[in-house]
């Protein structure tokens, strides 16, 4: 079949599309047998799923579901529920936001194929312009949402030791090049390490995007106001020429498709005419739940009070069982800090087979994780990390955890050298 270069490229082995469908074909095995240690889904908490049921009765009790199931809203969402988003938002952003600020969007992933493929690429003045991470490894979600190929720029990022064990990526601010930037990308807290780059660090990014006059697009689908899962950062505040994106989805709203981006007046026109092009209006689910939720404060609160300390709980003990299984096979093995996010990862410094290997290695005796190498869009300097990584969820339960973390160390220490 002939197909277009797009169709080509998306239909190219990508991660986000292999890990997606591993969670898929993983899903009808009984209880016991498979440890879904790869995908992004956030846990089932059946307190959280009780509020936003409530939410949702709400919306039935009062009328409001009719014209959710039956009307098209605007492309990025209708005035009203722009404008009661700044009010609400504007205490959590401590900045002057308005309605105009405001697009409602089919999930982030959804605002971002639009946004990425606005600042990066071929120009309208004819210049190529790139996306630059400042520190991978980063989204995989973002790799291959661009139309034209090589738009990614990264670099080798800082390997710091924290502790025994432990290590964080930090900012090579002295071999960033802005030069041919579009745009800056960084999710804060970072999928797939857990980083949240202090808020000295990201605000010096900000600086240079505004000294390059160029956007800087901060994900924060796992960071503040909601979920909040930023450990002990200080939460991102929003300041023109910043792009924020928040999710329903990390809060245990996945399914509904939501995300909120918040911009310069400009940028949200631009991305209303992409909302119109390729969605026609965003879905109606998300937005009548948001009057619901700013109404009542419930995410921020059931963030702090729920979400926050079930996540902290579950990644401490996430890291214990994997830690006992690392030692009883003497791996060496070192774990970037996980301040916040969903996720653990993970340095197998002598491994001696490439992370793709162990992946499908783990995948014969159903244990799913995610290959370190996806997370390095734009890197063309050789880094050992980019083949000795892995990524693992923590918001699986215990047991299953325990029968991943016996089966990974098992193959990892018959693949490792000596040395
Ligand atoms: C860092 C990050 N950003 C964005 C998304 C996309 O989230 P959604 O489209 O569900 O809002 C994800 C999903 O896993 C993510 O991990």
């Amino acid at each position: 079949m002939l197909l277009s270069r797009i169709a080509r490229k998306i239909t190219g082995s990508n991660g986000i599309q292999s890990l997606m469908e591993d969670l898929g074909s993983a899903l009808g095995k009984p209880k016991g047998t498979t440890s879904l240690l790869g995908g992004g889904n956030p846990a089932r908490i059946p307190e959280v799923e009780k509020i936003y049921k409530e939410a949702l009765l709400q919306l039935i009790s009062s009328g409001e579901i009719e014209s959710m199931f039956g009307e098209y809203s605007s492309p990025i969402g209708n005035d009203d529920i722009r404008n009661a988003t700044a009010e609400y938002l504007k205490e959590h952003l401590g900045a002057e936001i308005r309605g105009e600020n405001i697009a409602f969007f089919n999930g982030s992933q959804n605002a971002y194929s639009y946004l990425l493929n606005c600042f990066s690429g071929t120009m309208e003045d004819g210049s190529f312009k790139k996306i630059i991470l400042p520190i991978v490894p980063e989204y995989i979600g973002y790799a291959d949402q661009t139309w034209e190929d090589n738009v990614f720029s990264s670099v080798v990022p800082k390997v710091l030791s924290t502790g025994a064990h432990r290590f964080r990526y930090g900012l090579d601010k002295e071999n960033l090049d802005f030069a041919s930037a579009g745009c800056v990308v960084l999710s804060r807290p970072t999928n797939p390490t857990g980083n949240v780059l202090s808020k000295e660090e990201t605000l010096w990014l900000y600086e240079k995007t505004k000294e390059y006059k160029i956007p800087f697009l901060l994900d924060l689908a796992y960071g503040n106001p909601f979920p909040n899962l930023i450990g002990a950062a200080e939460p991102i505040h929003w300041m023109p020429g910043m792009i924020l994106s928040l999710s329903f989805s990390k809060v245990g709203l996945p399914g509904v498709r939501t995300g909120i981006i918040i911009a310069d007046a400009e940028i949200i026109s631009l991305l209303s005419s992409f909302g119109a092009v390729g969605n026609l209006a965003v879905g109606n689910l998300g937005l009548s739940l948001a009057k619901v939720f700013w109404k009542e404060n419930t995410l921020v609160k059931t963030a702090n009070t729920i979400l926050r300390p079930y996540y902290e709980e579950k990644s401490k003990i996430a890291v214990q069982i994997l830690e006992e299984a690392f030692l009883s096979q003497n791996l060496a093995y070192s774990f970037h800090e996980p301040d916040g996010g969903f996720f653990l990862w993970i340095h197998f410094p002598r491994l001696k087979i490439t992370n793709k290997e162990l992946y499908r290695l783990c995948k014969e005796r159903d244990v799913y994780i995610v290959s370190g190498h996806y997370f390095f869009p734009g890197l063309t300097t050789d880094f050992s990390h980019t083949k000795q990584c892995i990524r693992l969820t923590y918001c699986r339960d215990k047991e299953e955890i325990a029968r991943g973390a016996k089966i990974i160390a098992e193959i990892v220490a018959r693949n490792s050298s000596e040395t």
